[in-house]
């Protein structure tokens, strides 16, 4: 297996009786049918931006635009096509002179011209017959072709075209001089047994590479491109982010990396950039990448269960199909209430915090009644939440211990806090009002706690560990006694003043300790 990649032997078994590409090539339409997103429409900065960052990814093809749509789009695809990419440049065009002469004007390599042959499209929209259909292809094909241009054909709603039309019409391009021929999954309506099928049956009589271009309207685009591969189609074509029309195309991490993990099949992308394509694209496009979104999604490599943190903590490939570096990404564990001692003990160290078998328990305990809260724990609240913990004497060194804590606060009433403690392991109830909820918590403490009169409350500060209104409370509190000794405590909790009374707290505790 290579490094990195834990997948099935079954896949690899089957794979064994096809006869698979050893390379696949990978025409990327990002800036034309995935400019065709809805809500989705680049300035030609941003498809330079784009491009740029394609082909420092890999891919083969650059799908531009459509030159003849609009004056923007023209200069946009013919500055890209001047840019000098290593990638090839293409421009889509229909079967039309003005179509065709647009593209091959922004000086692009390759033109991919494209016209429906399904009866359904014949009838409905283009109020033409197969013949005439066949005949403009072929025209317009040998056309591009008389000015030099690598040319690319596919036949619109391939896969709801009769068969005899369809392998009669791709015949007819080739002999026409096409280079390549696509074939559209243009509804997305074929299944991977479909897919193979009718690329074997395509196989049988065109001797030119066969590229597919899957839709997702059946969330089936990238299984559907990985069988036409797997019946000997040489060329994908693919959408960063799966944008594109409707429910997008297939995606080309997705493509990409089925590819390369699952089949052992080469392509020219370089896959540690594949995150950061996808946000760049994320970024300039406003569709946000879902985050369970294979391979790029955020929570591609993220761990919660604690059994598939304990995993990948002794094993990545335990819970990691690939490893995150093989796509740019990186692996997280996410703390809450599935959580488990060794995620924990993990995180902990990375932060460079070392602690005790029982104070690990006590952190561990923490994150988990956060998580029964629905809070998820993130690197700073785990610290600071450690930092509580390690601040805190050990339970045989503790003077007093907080048993219960309850506010009654609002507009309308005075703030009144009762506490119940142990102190010496002896019952203490008592309660007291202040000027707001925290001052009456602190007041009912000193109420209950006559021997700590003399300390005094110097310093008190709150931080919200993270953004949110869910954000964990870190109060620090710094007490002085009559000799003008100091005794600095935290209390870290999701409630700001059982945070402030667990600061107080443990200040006093080390008051008491420092007086043994
Ligand atoms: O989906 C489709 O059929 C297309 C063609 C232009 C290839 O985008
Ligand atoms: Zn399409």
């Amino acid at each position: 297996m290579p490094e990195g990649i834990f997948v099935s032997d079954y896949a690899k078994h089957v794979a064994s009786e096809l006869k698979l590409p050893k390379n696949v090539r990978i025409f990327d339409t990002t800036l034309r049918d995935g400019e065709q997103t809805p809500g989705v429409s680049f300035t030609p900065d941003q498809k330079m931006l784009i491009a740029r960052q394609l082909d420092k990814l890999g891919v083969d093809t650059i799908e531009a635009g459509t030159p003849v749509s609009s004056e923007g789009e023209r200069k946009a695809v013919t500055a890209i096509a001047q840019a000098g990419l290593s990638a090839e440049i293409c421009a889509l065009a229909r079967p039309v002179k003005e179509d065709v002469d647009a593209a091959l004007d922004s000086g692009v390599d390759c033109v991919h011209i494209f016209i429906s042959t399904s009866d359904l499209h014949l009838k409905h929209m283009l109020k033409m017959t197969r013949e005439q259909v066949l005949r403009r292809a072929m025209k317009y094909v040998e056309y591009a072709k008389d000015h030099g241009v690598t040319v690319e054909f596919s036949a619109m709603d391939a896969t709801r075209t009769d068969l005899e039309f369809l392998k009669k019409i791709y015949r007819a391009v080739v002999e026409a001089g096409a280079d390549r021929i696509n074939v559209p999954d243009t509804v997305g309506v074929i299944t991977p047994r479909g897919m193979y099928y009718l690329i074997s049956e395509l196989k049988q009589v065109v001797k030119v590479p066969i590229s597919v271009h899957c839709h997702d309207d059946f969330g089936m685009a990238t299984s559907n491109s990985l069988a036409a591969v797997e019946a000997g189609a040489e060329q994908v074509q693919v959408a960063v982010n799966g944008l594109g029309e409707r429910a997008g195309n297939a995606s080309l991490e997705e493509v990409v990396m089925g590819l390369r993990a699952l089949y052992g099949i080469k392509t020219n992308v370089r896959t540690e950039l594949l995150v950061e394509t996808s946000e760049l694209v994320e970024r300039l496009t406003g569709i946000t990448v879902p985050p369970n979104k294979a391979i790029v999604g955020d929570n591609a490599f993220a761990h919660v269960s604690g059994i598939h943190a304990h995993g990948v903590l002794e094993f990545p490939g335990t819970y990691e199909p690939i490893s995150p570096e093989l796509v740019g990404h990186r692996r997280r564990i996410e703390l809450g209430k599935l959580t488990g001692r060794h995620s924990v003990e993990k995180q902990l160290r990375d932060l460079g915090v070392r602690v005790t078998k029982k104070q690990l328990a006590e952190i561990t305990k923490r994150v988990k009644d956060l998580g029964d809260k629905g809070k998820v724990i993130t690197d700073l609240d785990l610290r600071a939440i450690a930092e509580s913990v390690l601040g805190t004497l050990p339970p045989e060194e503790k003077v007093v211990e907080l048993k219960e804590a309850t506010v009654l606060t609002g507009s309308t009433v005075t703030p009144t806090a009762s506490v119940r403690v142990l102190v010496r392991g002896q019952e203490r109830m008592g309660s007291a009002t202040g000027v707001g909820p925290v001052d009456a918590a602190i007041n009912a403490i000193r109420n209950v706690m006559q021997e700590i009169s003399k300390l005094r409350l110097k310093e008190y500060h709150l931080d919200a560990i993270t953004g949110g209104s869910d954000a964990l409370a870190e109060v620090t509190v710094k007490l002085e006694d009559e000799e003008g000794n100091l005794y600095i405590a935290k209390g870290v909790r999701e409630d700001v003043v059982i945070a402030s009374v667990e600061a107080m707290i443990n200040g006093i505790n080390r008051y008491f300790a420092g007086r043994k």
